[in-house]
């Protein structure tokens, strides 16, 4: 389990830091242009230069990409060059990402349409798009690549997504859907707005979709395979991070309002705290596997290093 932020007023995140972590691709341009705090060393010390909401959508502007521009000819040929177990394994992963792209696709709307500004509605809008280019590129993933039999984008949702477990239904049907529900009956409720931007944007996208595409991305580079899998996978990690840096923004600006912002904050990251944790780890892991090189030790350390860099530049955690 991990460390997770507890009930008490202010959380003291455990100072699991492996810098030597820090992948080179984040120190790509584009990746900092978002000034995520994950990828800022200023936020240990709270002190990060938030991109205003306008600025993220310019920036989305000039941050464009197409995933019918990529060939996943050896892609093909990798996939089936894999061991059966290997692929087996792969799919814990892929699945999770592809249906949790259409999930938070779908869920998206009522969030954006409760945002209380034009310009966080604006962004929100561009946020949607990315999401369904991220679905339409694990679904043209698996269709060139022939990853399943089904043969379209509801099929293949259905059939890849035997390869989930429990805790990911528990974060995204039951957590993240009640609060998407919620506003979409009572848009005017901030609260369940912050309840809904901390799930979304600091936890699932923030902590568990950044983590596994850090250690994806690295182990299919170093082993040089899937190679238009992680071009489409580096595109989806920028946009990601944009889309924390605005979940960033938001939550810093609500927390310096009301302190039963900050409250809500807190009180979300303690609930799903558990489940967040659950999805880390495939149905099929045992105490001290590796996984793909990595152990579960590492990939924890990694996601909370992110999460609580981002508290920090909000407000919720103790500064250096
Ligand atoms: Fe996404
Ligand atoms: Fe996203």
């Amino acid at each position: 389990m991990l460390d997770w932020p507890a009930s008490q007023t202010s959380v003291s995140l455990p100072l699991m830091i492996d810098d030597t972590a820090s992948p080179h691709r984040t120190e790509r341009a584009d990746f900092q242009a978002t000034r995520d705090p994950a990828l800022m060393e200023g936020a240990d010390r709270g002190q990060v230069n938030l991109l205003s909401y306008h600025d993220l959508y310019l920036l989305w502007e000039r941050q464009q990409w197409q995933t019918q521009a990529i060939d996943f000819t050896k892609d093909r040929e990798d996939w089936w060059g894999f061991p059966e177990e290997e692929r087996f394994q792969r799919m814990y992963g892929l699945s999770s990402f592809f249906i949790g792209e259409q999930k938070v696709a779908e869920e998206l709307g009522p969030i954006m349409r409760a945002a209380p500004t034009e310009e966080m509605k604006l962004f929100l809008c561009t946020q949607i798009a990315d999401e369904a280019r991220h679905v339409e590129f694990f679904n043209r993933f698996y269709q060139e690549v022939g990853v399943l039999d089904a043969g379209d984008l509801h099929g293949r949702l259905e059939e890849t997504s035997e390869h989930l477990n429990p805790n990911f239904h528990t974060l995204f049907d039951d957590m993240l859907k009640s609060r998407v529900d919620r506003l979409a009956g009572e848009p005017e409720d901030l609260e369940v707005l912050v309840e809904a931007i901390t799930l979304y944007h600091m936890v699932i996208e923030g902590m568990l979709a950044l983590t596994g595409q850090h250690f994806i991305i690295t182990y299919n580079e170093d082993n040089g395979t899937l190679p238009g899998f992680v071009e489409g996978f580096n595109n989806v990690a920028r946009d990601e991070h944009r889309h924390v840096a605005f979940g960033a923004r938001f939550l810093r600006e609500m927390a310096a309002t009301d302190q039963r912002y900050l409250d809500a904050i807190q009180r979300t990251l303690v609930e799903c705290g558990p489940a967040a944790d659950g999805v880390l780890a495939p149905p099929w892991y045992e105490e001290g596997q590796e996984l793909f090189g990595v152990s579960m030790e590492e990939t924890r350390a990694f996601a909370m290093k992110a999460l609580e860099r981002r508290m920090k530049v909000i407000g919720l955690a103790p500064v250096a």
